[in-house]
């Protein structure tokens, strides 16, 4: 889909560690940011110099702007060129002399990029849980996959493949068959949800209880699953958070929050599922085109399993005519 429609969203670039006084590139919608630190507060730039284009991102901070290291233009965290050194102190600046300055915030121990102003508010967490008392967070798996953003969420939302790629651990070739279900469309996006039960040994040996699976999707690339035991109350959030690199690379921040096991290691919880993303993975990067196609009709989708995957390719077309026809109207 286009990526003018894309700017106007918020987007993960890396984990708020990551931003330092050090200027650093990272990699957009088909194009570079440069993000630095300054007094605690993390500026976002498109990684370009206006006067010859080189990196911002080679630069420096000083006196909380950032030094192009070419010519040594310095720009405010605004963007506005503060100092040309090659000319007079007291000769005007250009209007036009301008780092391209993003909207940047830090959530969810992220920092988030809006490459123009965000259509939407970062995505909240189901129940907007995270950092809430009696939940656990963590950010369980990362990882760049050769796959766009789309493909990405897409496999996330999709569960008829669970007895083929991950075969023994989320099903078998007898439970292959899914009953009918429906798709909430929401104005951010999709949820549904199915339920089944599941062996538990909290109920002793043979014991069994229901599980409902609830997926939450948030345009264009928040894709959220809760599993929640209806027998004890426990529940697990697993959220991919999708980072469109390119339209051919993605990375994937997988969080998983918890209201169960706090006193418990992360570490099982992790292997578990990033050992099913990586079983994704080798199936993922295998789809071609790596973007979705642009026609609905290219691939051949059945309603059941795929209304939800369907719908979601609905929405990012739908997000892609906005784009095109309005503000400005049809
Ligand atoms: Fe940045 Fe010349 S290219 S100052
Ligand atoms: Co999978």
């Amino acid at each position: 889909m286009s990526q003018p429609a894309l700017a106007r969203f918020w987007h993960p670039i890396c984990t708020s560690d990551e931003v330092t006084e050090q200027p650093r590139r990272f990699t957009l919608l088909d194009d570079f940011v440069v993000a630095f630190r300054d007094e605690n507060c993390v500026a976002a730039f498109r990684d370009l110099c206006i006067h010859r284009g080189a990196a911002l991102s080679l630069g420096w901070v000083r006196d909380g702007t950032l030094v192009c290291p070419y010519h040594g233009w310095q720009y405010d965290r605004s963007g506005a060129c503060v100092k040309i050194p090659s000319r007079p102190a007291d000769a005007p600046i250009p209007a036009a002399a301008k780092a391209q300055a993003y909207h940047v915030q830090e959530k969810y121990g992220l920092v988030w990029v809006g490459m123009e102003e965000p259509a939407a508010d970062i995505p909240l967490f189901p129940g907007d849980v995270y950092g809430k008392p009696g939940w656990k967070s963590f950010i369980s798996y990362r990882e760049v996959w050769n796959t766009s953003a789309a493909r990405a969420v897409e496999n996330f939302m999709d569960f008829s493949h669970f007895p083929y790629v991950h075969t023994g651990i989320l099903g078998t070739e007898e439970t292959a068959e899914i009953a009918p279900y429906t798709v909430e469309k929401r104005e951010d996006g999709l949820f549904y949800f199915l339920e089944q039960e599941e062996p538990s040994e909290l109920y002793g040996a043979g014991g069994k209880q229901k599980v409902r699976y609830e997926y939450t999707l948030v345009v264009p690339f928040t894709i959220h699953l809760k599993k929640i035991e209806l027998g004890t109350g426990r529940e697990t959030i697993i959220s991919q958070l999708t980072l469109p690199r390119t339209s051919k690379t993605t990375e994937l921040f997988v969080f998983i929050l918890r209201n169960h096991s706090l006193d418990e290691a992360d570490t099982p919880f992790q292997e578990f599922t990033n050992n099913i993303m990586e079983q994704d993975r080798v199936v993922v990067q295998s789809q071609r085109p790596e973007e979705l196609p642009d026609s609905l009709r290219e691939e051949l989708h059945i309603k059941v399993p795929d209304a939800a995957s369907l719908l979601y390719r609905q929405r990012l077309a739908s997000l892609a005519k906005v784009e095109v026809f309005g503000p400005y109207g049809a």
